[in-house]
């Protein structure tokens, strides 16, 4: 296969995703799953019903390619127009295409470290070069004012097209308040992509979100998906929330006609008005959070660093790779040991599980901790 240039460097990268490629050959079901920031207490049972409802007759017939349906609960729940929206088979899908719009090869983008590696991924593949702003460890994560102040300074200086951030961010389930992203919106013209992927699990009622926003800047999009506190990993569907002019480029790029399937859209939109089980499901993760913090808070010798509002946190042993022993103990998390931003910090990314799952897990980190002084 003759690769064009741009495709030659990207597969010359080596981005660090949450599972090694070395465990490709490994059967993990025999682990539990505590990697991949799923919802582990499920979704709406009204997304189910949904399914079982369908008429047999819906299969035959192509998908509404404007998934009007859909798009009404979701401009209904933000206040927002059917024109503020665009849907995809996963916000993956809209991460993907984004730089590829926007970014002319060795053209620069902005993505803050440690943060969601699809950013770094999607930009390589577009050929843009990557400028990294650190966000330091002692600070807790936090993207602090004096942060964006030198991202500003960054954008204009060097040029800089695209930014990427992510709200709350992921793996530190850290927020950022929406006041310091305008200011950064105010300051400069480059296209800002906000992924609010874990934003429910912190703020229901959407009040710091980046939508708030979408009408006065054209330069700014906010994606939020189905696969975190609306518990449809599996789905795959995900949406984007910008201004009518850039939700109209953006439609036009995509060239997906009949795009999402019609049962995903039906199964989303079920989920989507069911704003009850939500709250009720976030109200559940943060109280098992609250009790998972307290119980790690008395074993000394781990450090949870950031302070998340999510379902994810990253946890870290004072000496030990606390990835392997977790393994070692059946519990897989994802693994940010060699995260771009946290090399050699023996970082790993754990979900919150039910009941039994953190059980399991604080058992294995009571053994953990047990720590050894070198003599
Ligand atoms: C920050 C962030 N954005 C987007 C995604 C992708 O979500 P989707 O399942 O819609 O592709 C993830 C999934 O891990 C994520 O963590």
């Amino acid at each position: 296969m003759n690769l064009n240039k741009i495709s030659q460097q990207y597969l010359k990268s080596q981005v660090s995703g949450y599972v090694s490629s070395k465990m490709e050959t490994e059967d993990l079901s025999q682990y539990v799953r505590l990697d991949l920031g799923e919802n582990l207490l499920g979704c709406s049972p009204k997304a189910f019903k949904s399914l079982r409802e369908m008429a047999l007759f819906d299969f035959n017939y192509y998908a509404d390619p404007y998934g009007k349906d859909l798009k009404k609960t979701i401009a209904s729940l933000y206040n927002i127009a059917l024109e503020n929206i665009v849907l995809a088979d996963s916000s993956n899908e809209i991460i993907e295409y984004l730089p590829k719009m926007i970014i002319s090869p060795q053209e620069k983008v902005l993505i803050i470290t440690p943060t969601f590696f699809r950013f770094i991924e999607s930009s390589l593949s577009s050929g843009a070069e990557i400028i990294y702003q650190p966000l330091n460890e002692e600070d807790n994560f936090i993207l602090t004012p004096s942060i964006i102040e030198n991202i500003i300074y960054k954008i204009n200086k060097l040029n800089i097209k695209m930014v990427w951030l992510c709200n709350p961010n992921n793996p530190t389930g850290v927020v950022t308040n929406i006041n310091l992203i305008e200011t950064l919106l105010k300051k400069t013209s480059a296209f800002v992509v906000y992924d609010e992927a874990f934003y429910e699990y912190y703020d229901t009622a959407n009040l710091n979100s980046g939508i708030r926003l979408i009408k006065k800047y054209e330069n700014f999009i906010v994606l939020r998906t189905l696969s975190k506190a609306y518990g449809l990993a599996g789905v795959r569907l995900g949406y984007a929330i910008a201004h009518k002019k850039t939700i109209e480029t953006i439609s036009r790029y995509q060239n997906t006609l009949l795009m999402t399937s019609g049962i995903i859209q039906k199964i989303a939109n079920s989920a989507i008005s069911d704003q009850n089980w939500l709250k009720n499901s976030v109200a559940q993760i943060k109280f098992l959070r609250d009790k998972l913090f307290a119980q790690i808070a008395k074993l000394t010798n781990l450090y949870l660093t950031a302070n998340s509002n999510t379902s994810i946190f990253l946890l870290k042993h004072i000496s030990k790779d606390i990835f392997v022993e977790l393994k070692n103990q059946k519990i897989l998390t994802a693994d940010f040991r060699e995260s771009t931003g946290l090399e050699g910090k023996r970082y790993v990314r754990v979900t919150i599980g039910n009941e039994k799952q953190n059980k399991q897990l604080i058992k294995a980190l009571q053994k953990i901790n047990f720590f050894y002084p070198s003599s």
